[in-house]
């Protein structure tokens, strides 16, 4: 990596000339997390990305924020998404369309071989219909991006502007900027210089993260846990990267050795929830009172629990935990959540 450093104001002044609009509570808070912290024997603390504010929260709110910003600037009618059948992004896409008047069409992608999640309208898809999308299913081996842009065609034929987000997003990247500058402003006033960021992504808020510590300095790992078994990501990581300092004139390089993001914690597959991550579940919701999802944030904490276990992690560190959302994805995993709390003998 190679780059001049600038300074917080700076990059604030950056990210203020992008087209932007505000949908998200920001800045969420940054708290310790005590009881965890006792027992892992580090200390890890919380940024809760989870309260958001839009649509029960999560780390979309931040990339739309610059997604829909452009497309309302530039005139767009119907904003068109799509991922995953449980989509935290779909769900609240069709949110933040909703708030602006915007038509919002999604294309979801079944998951077979989630059993729990193909069975009916449930957590986030719920939540899609509720906010008035137009959602089309597409089957797992479908392309997601040409059925996309097929739909796109046929708003287009019908006189609208659609406007289609593309992944991955550099959204998000700059989204993430966003939040790491609110990180940098908690821990002066809490009075503490975090060792390692850790999260979930599949490249945009990693690629904010990344960008942000370079641009401003700062010493910090920024570890990624991946949701999905992908190959080729740490590049992807890093082309996102490059784009979102090239876009804000930032004079950093990042290369895929600058990218620490790991796929050990994904299990199974994509959607597939782990032994370790319900795990992580439960003692994020016992200890903290706080609700994890299985798919993302389950998993990225698990990373953090298999870390202080091997002594990556020690009492040395100050871990801060970017808790993306996800949480209306629970109850999706209905039935795993039953088996895994052994609920089946009620
Ligand atoms: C809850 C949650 N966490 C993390 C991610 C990964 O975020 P990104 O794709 O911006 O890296 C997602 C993406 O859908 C998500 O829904």
């Amino acid at each position: 990596m190679v780059g001049t450093v600038i300074t917080e104001a700076e990059l604030k002044e950056r990210l203020g000339k992008l087209p932007r609009v505000s949908l998200g509570a920001l800045p969420t808070p940054l708290e310790p997390l005590p009881r965890i912290s006792e027992l892992l024997g580090v200390q890890v603390f919380i940024k809760r990305d989870d309260l958001t504010g839009l649509a029960f929260g999560g780390n979309k709110t931040r990339h739309l924020e610059f997604s829909l910003g452009q497309a309302l600037h530039e005139g767009y009618d119907v904003i068109v998404n799509g991922a995953a059948v449980q989509s935290n992004y779909c769900r609240q896409t069709a949110a933040a369309c909703a708030k602006f008047g915007l038509k919002c069409a999604l294309v979801l992608r079944r998951l077979p071989e989630v059993e729990a999640i193909k069975v009916e309208p449930q957590g986030n898809l719920l939540l899609d219909y509720l906010f008035g999308a137009d959602v089309r299913f597409i089957e797992p081996d479908e392309d997601l991006e040409l059925a996309k842009e097929r739909v796109a065609e046929e708003y287009r034929s019908k006189g609208h502007k659609p406007f289609v987000i593309r992944h991955p997003d550099i959204s998000g990247g700059f989204g993430y900027l966003v939040c790491l500058l609110e990180i940098v402003e908690q821990c002066r006033e809490m009075g503490f210089e975090p060792t390692h960021i850790i999260h979930s992504s599949s490249t945009p808020t990693q690629s904010g993260f990344v960008v942000g510590t370079k641009a401003l300095g700062l010493n910090w790992k920024v570890i990624g846990v991946a949701p999905s078994d992908r190959d080729g990501v740490t590049q992807r990581i890093a082309e996102v990267s490059n784009l979102v300092a090239e876009k804000l004139g930032l004079s950093i390089k990042v290369t895929p050795s600058d990218v620490i993001f790991t796929t050990a914690f994904v299990g199974e597959g994509y959607g597939i929830p782990t032994p370790e991550g319900i795990e992580a579940m439960k003692l994020m919701a016992r200890l903290e009172g706080i609700v994890l999802d299985p798919v993302y944030t389950a998993k990225a904490f698990a990373a953090i629990i298999a870390m202080a276990k091997n002594g990556q992690l020690t009492k040395e560190h100050k871990v801060i935990f970017v808790h993306t959302g996800g949480t209306p994805a629970l109850f999706a995993y209905q039935p795993v959540l039953v088996e895994a709390l052994e609920l089946s003998r009620l």
